[in-house]
């Protein structure tokens, strides 16, 4: 029975598809370069477009696109048993996206998929030394509950986990971006104990990265 070869949604075959197809001897991969059926933009596209930003214009991210970038960062994609659009190390889902803007920190709640005001001043100009990330109008500061990760015994690999699981998060938030228009920038050269004085962080939250957001300067 002959090979069924993939084709885009286009019809098309890809000279690369063909390519990639006959070295890995199947079929050859479909090429996903077109916006899908619904218009919405492919991962492939969005993989296409990624990038870091640091130079940001003035214009504000309008509440239900964040609502969305959230969603897609580490909201729940299957309600029935409560796990996220991102893996975790054991499930742990110890990431707690904190939205830090002019108007002071909210809270992501994953669970309800709102968020909730935890500190009512603008801290966006101490988490990082470097000046670009307090020019974006929103800042995700990715904070770790250490505590979903007891089953990691070494508080050293506690850590770890939560970087790797957070970098996970903010790819997510890097695809969604790219996807939308927006620009981002993935952060580890953030102020730590700065951050921690100014939301009153018990020691077993952890700010694993900080992730500015905002509509790339023309
Ligand atoms: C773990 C990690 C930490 C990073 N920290 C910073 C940072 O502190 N400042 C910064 O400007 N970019 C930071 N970046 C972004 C990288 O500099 C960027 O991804 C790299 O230059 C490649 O560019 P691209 O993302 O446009 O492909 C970081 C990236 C990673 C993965």
């Amino acid at each position: 029975m002959p090979h069924m070869i993939p084709r885009s949604p286009s019809g098309r075959l890809s000279r690369r598809s063909l390519m990639i197809g006959t070295a890995l001897g199947v079929a050859a991969i479909p090429d996903l370069s077109a916006a899908s059926e619904t218009g919405e933009l492919t991962v492939t596209e969005a993989l296409r477009r990624r990038r870091s930003t640091r130079s940001f214009s003035d214009r504000p991210v309008d509440p239900a696109l964040l609502a969305e970038l959230l969603w897609a960062a580490f909201g729940i994609n299957r309600p029935a048993v409560g796990l996220h659009t991102a893996p975790s190390w054991h499930g742990a889902a110890e990431t707690v996206i904190h939205v830090a803007s002019a108007d002071g920190v909210a809270r992501y709640d994953p669970a309800n998929d709102s968020m909730t005001l935890r500190h009512a001043a603008d801290i966006r100009g101490i988490l990082s030394p470097q000046p670009f990330v307090a020019t974006a109008p929103l800042c995700l500061v990715h904070i770790a509950d250490l505590r979903r990760l007891t089953a990691a015994e070494d508080p050293a690999e506690r850590l770890h986990h939560a970087r790797v699981d957070a970098a996970i998060v903010a790819q997510n938030v890097y695809l969604f971006a790219a996807a939308r228009g927006l620009g981002t920038c993935l952060v580890g050269g953030f102020d730590e104990p700065a951050i921690a004085a100014a939301l009153d962080l018990p020691d077993h939250e952890r700010t694993t990265f900080v992730q500015p957001v905002g509509w790339p300067a023309a």
